[in-house]
């Protein structure tokens, strides 16, 4: 009984320290270049697929110049705040092919909340 109780409670300290984790930098840019590099260039005025990151984190949604968004990501750029709030990325990366979101990017999302956190870090260094 008292053994379940110690391995229970490693598990949850182990859990919280999982969530408590800073963000990571080094880990967002090895996710960007497996996952979003195919795409997305992070040089201003360079749109792939998608458009340029740089400057992306606080940029308001669908406002690269000549990129063809499409319909949902425009009327997306109406909706709260129009910007690419740490919040709306999170959620956005969790899953882009959502109904509210852009229907042209075709990549799966980032399930976990730690994955997220260190790639929006990464963005953030985007200049
Ligand atoms: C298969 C290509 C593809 C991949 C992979 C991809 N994207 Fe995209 N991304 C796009 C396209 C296309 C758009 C424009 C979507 C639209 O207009 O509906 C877009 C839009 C975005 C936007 C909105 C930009 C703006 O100007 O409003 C962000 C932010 C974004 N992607 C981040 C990412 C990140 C971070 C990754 C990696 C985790 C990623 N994308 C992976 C193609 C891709």
């Amino acid at each position: 009984m008292l053994g379940r109780i110690s391995i229970f409670c490693a598990a949850t300290l182990f859990s919280s320290a999982v969530l408590a984790a800073p963000a990571s930098v080094a880990a967002g840019k090895r996710w960007f270049a497996r996952t979003c590099e195919n795409c997305h260039s992070t040089h201003i005025g360079v749109n792939k697929v998608g458009p340029s990151l740089a400057n992306v984190v606080g940029r308001k949604v669908a406002s690269v110049p000549d990129f063809p968004y499409s319909d949902s990501m425009k009327a997306n750029a109406g909706a709260g705040a129009g910007v690419w709030t740490v919040e709306a990325l999170d959620a956005y990366l969790a899953d882009p092919r959502g109904d509210v979101h852009g229907v042209k990017m075709y990549f799966k999302g980032l399930a976990k909340a730690k994955d997220r956190a260190d790639m929006i870090a990464y963005l953030k260094t985007l200049k």
